[in-house]
């Protein structure tokens, strides 16, 4: 421990907090102690129990155990509704605004101001003009009018923000609030967030980007299987705070090797989806790590789910072991050996009412059947295997993927592509949302696919991983592929500058 500060300046502080669900003890004695105008950075793996002392907080779940003081005096929360009362905003993961609502309607929900003497009347013209002001201090170019549905992720995220602010709530939580922000936006966030620390609130901040955490925090507690573990300056360095995270020193983050390339094994020509796609060529070998750069927007989503068969083409042939194959639908792409982790696993990937092992079966039903019949016993079986290598954490292979953290369902997804043994493996921002330790065991995955003769796309906005993995980048901009770099030519310079179209290296 090197908290030193008196109770005094202690704006928060949760103790003993304990909760367990069936055959898992999320969190066991944790203690979180914020002041006021920090930023408190939570850190820890996947499972480790972040967002579930962060929903105690809130009022959404009930801890079985431990106290929670708010400015040095008890409070007790068993709704939302008293977590707001208390001036405690919490921006889950999962959003809670309302889509078809204006914007002004999600800041003011549950208290809209009413037209004096007229109780029942709510008055429009504060709200609107309440909203602006909030949004203008913020530096925030929304109308207060727009419906909350049209916005991007990062606004919508704003709004939550400014919903913070008008509640004048002492503490704000953000659970991974960047993992879906482009860069510029996330300069955008931390500057709201600078903004909030000079009001004088205590923000608590989740997220598995570590080099966040000195730019943005100010203070870091790291949990570590429902525990407790230390609680630290942000300047600490990255492999300190890592050791903490994961309570060994983690082998090579790039565990890249280089394998031979085979025979070509995914050949796609002059690809085309009216304003999306433009004329998109290329192809990969076995054992090879093609990487796809870009920034937000550049198509590269487009580009994979247009392969995968998830969205239709205009034009454009795909070819897999040379052979053109038919690709309107996800399962034709499956058959032809293509698989899509996507980016968005909870929605695309998962199917959160059944376990885990038959997730991870879902694509690959074959290697364990018996005469058509799934065998349980295999299923359950290679689940297992997953569990352990890529340090799932969960007490059963049995459990539902509902009920696991936010970035275990991801490795689920992840498993279920690993297991399928496809030909092509795309992974679309394969580690968004896992923690470090289990990225290198994806690499490491990644590796021996690639040394077992699979072909790799990896789409991915985290530069150093492209720059780790890959044996070949392909950026893309404005749905056109624009460069396609190998050997000496994959650095940072080279990728930013056709993702940013100050330069053209025209694709072979
Ligand atoms: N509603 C629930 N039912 C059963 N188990 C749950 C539930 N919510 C959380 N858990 C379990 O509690 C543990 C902690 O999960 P939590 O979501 O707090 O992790 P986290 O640190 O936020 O992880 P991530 O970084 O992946 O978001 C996990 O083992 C998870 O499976
Ligand atoms: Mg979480």
């Amino acid at each position: 421990m090197t908290t030193t500060a008196g109770p005094a300046d202690v704006l928060l502080r949760m103790s003993g907090i304990t909760k367990r669900f069936p055959g898992v003890v999320a969190l066991d004695d944790v203690r979180l102690e914020v002041r006021a105008g920090e930023v408190h950075v939570l850190l820890g793996e996947n499972g480790a129990g972040k967002s579930t002392l962060m929903k105690i907080l809130g009022g959404a779940y009930h801890a079985d155990a431990g106290m929670i003081e708010l400015k040095g005096r008890e409070v007790k929360i068993t709704s939302p509704r008293d977590a707001l009362d208390l001036g405690i905003a919490v921006i889950y993961q999962e959003f809670n605004l309302v889509a078809q609502l204006s914007v002004m309607e999600n800041v003011f929900m549950g208290r809209e101001p009413r037209i004096p003497g007229r109780p029942g009347v709510i008055d429009w013209a504060r709200m609107r003009r309440e909203t602006a002001a909030i949004l203008k201090e913020l530096d925030l170019p929304i109308d207060p009018a727009r419906q909350v549905g049209k916005l991007g992720v990062a606004q919508q995220q704003m709004v939550e923000i400014a919903r913070s602010v008008s509640a004048s709530a002492d503490v704000v939580v953000m659970d991974e609030p960047t993992s879906a922000l482009t860069d510029h936006e996330i300069i955008q966030l931390f500057r709201v967030v600078k903004q909030l620390q000079a009001r004088g609130a205590g923000v608590i901040y989740i997220s598995h980007r570590l080099e966040e955490v000195p730019q943005v925090g100010s203070t870091v507690t790291v949990l570590r299987d429902g525990r407790y573990v230390d609680t630290v300056p942000a300047s600490t360095p990255i492999p300190d705070l890592i050791r903490l995270m994961v309570g060994r020193d983690l082998t090579k983050q790039y565990p890249k090797e280089l394998v031979e390339p085979g025979a070509e094994v995914l050949r796609v020509e002059h690809l085309e989806r009216r304003g999306v796609l433009r004329d998109a060529s290329f192809s990969v070998r076995a054992g090879e790590i093609l990487g796809i750069a870009g920034l937000v927007g550049a198509g590269r989503t487009e580009l994979v789910r247009a392969i995968f068969g998830a969205d239709h083409l205009d034009s454009g042939r795909i070819f897999v072991d040379g052979k053109q194959v038919a690709v309107h639908h996800p399962v034709d792409a499956i058959r032809a050996g293509i698989g899509l982790l996507p980016e968005d696993r909870k929605t695309q990937g998962l199917v959160l009412l059944l376990s885990i092992a038959e997730n991870i079966s879902m694509a690959s039903p074959g290697d364990v059947s018996r005469r058509g019949f799934l065998d349980m016993r295999k299923v359950a079986a290679r689940a297992r295997g997953f569990v352990e290598s890529l340090r799932i954490r969960t007490p059963s292979v049995h459990r539902l993927a509902r009920s696991l953290s936010g970035g275990t369902q991801q490795k689920v997804v992840l498993a279920k592509w690993l297991a399928s043994r496809s030909r092509v493996l795309i992974f679309d921002e394969p580690t968004r949302g896992i923690d470090v330790g289990a990225k290198v065991e994806v690499y490491q995955l990644m590796t021996t696919l690639v040394q077992q003769g699979a072909a790799i796309v990896m789409v991915s906005s985290e530069l150093p991983e492209v720059l780790g993995m890959s044996d070949r980048v392909l950026v893309m901009r404005g749905g056109s592929i624009v460069a396609e770099l190998a050997g000496d030519e994959i650095n940072q310079e080279r990728i930013l500058a056709a993702a940013m179209g100050q330069e053209h290296v025209v694709a072979a």
